[in-house]
């Protein structure tokens, strides 16, 4: 079944990149994907077609007001005849809980994503509240503030396609890689086997596929430990050492627990 996004911006025009090229614009040919945009200038009704305003006390910037917003989500909402139950409601907001490698896998299997960008200093706050209790969760990109929520809105969508079976050459290549499991990816090497005194390490070129298996899991789990302690401290991973790695000299590491080791 085919994802569907509802994409609310007063920049639609700011997407044209991600929709047409690469990874999502293939799955959109191929009918795996379907992109919508809603311009939430659609929804004022005023003649300098205005979704903002200054905020109530004073202080900088500009806020998103109610209407257009509530309008612009009723009217995307309305058009699901039979609102499918494995839909995904996001606000996009700084203040959100933050972006994970779960959210991604877990919105590839909805068939409806609904995501609201904002722009200017923020949303008033009746549309949060009010958007809340119809499901929308605020989302954020990182703790970092950007001019609105179209690039995190962008990294969602990109990141979403590209976990849908069918969406990229290879099976594999989404399982494979850095936060499946909670594991930084471990180095990759191309040909050729030497480039300006640099070696691809032996053991990649020595066709011992056990070998292989064993050095990338090590080289994954140590550059984990190196750059992404947090990681390893996540619900899930459970301590355990394994041979060869580095940090049995210092602690023991953490590692996914599948469940079958003592
Ligand atoms: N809008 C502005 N900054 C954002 C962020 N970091 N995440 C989501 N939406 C945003």
């Amino acid at each position: 079944m085919a994802l569907s996004f509802d994409i609310l911006t007063i920049f639609p025009g700011m997407f044209a990149g991600v929709v047409g090229e690469s990874i999502v614009a293939r799955a959109i040919k191929t009918g795996l994907v379907q992109v919508r945009f809603t311009d939430l200038r659609d929804f004022t009704h005023d003649r300098h077609r205005s979704v903002d305003d200054r905020p109530y006390g004073g202080g900088p910037g500009m806020l998103f007001k109610p209407g257009p917003v509530f309008e612009a989500v009723e009217s995307v909402l309305a058009e699901c005849r039979a609102p499918p139950v494995s839909t995904r409601r996001v606000i996009l907001t700084p203040q959100g809980r933050r972006l994970s490698q779960r959210d991604l896998r877990e919105w590839s299997r909805a068939s409806w994503m609904v995501l609201i960008c904002g722009h200017y200093e923020g949303f008033d706050e009746r549309i949060l509240s009010g958007l809340s209790a119809q499901g929308f969760e605020e989302v954020s990109l990182g703790d970092y503030v950007l001019s609105g929520g179209e690039v995190p809105a962008m990294a969602i969508l990109d990141g979403v396609v590209r976990l849908l079976p069918g969406a990229l050459g290879h099976p594999d290549s989404a399982q494979l890689e850095s936060f499946e499991a909670n594991l930084l990816d471990y180095p990759q090497y191309t040909r050729p086997a030497e480039f300006r005194g640099m070696q691809v390490p032996e053991v990649l070129l020595s066709g011992n596929h056990q070998q292989i298996e064993k050095w990338r899991r090590e080289q994954s789990l140590k550059r984990t430990e190196e750059r992404r302690q947090d990681l390893l401290e996540s619900p899930g991973m459970e301590k355990r050492c394994v041979p060869g790695c580095p940090s049995q000299e210092r602690a023991q590491v953490k590692e996914p627990c599948y469940g079958n080791h003592q």
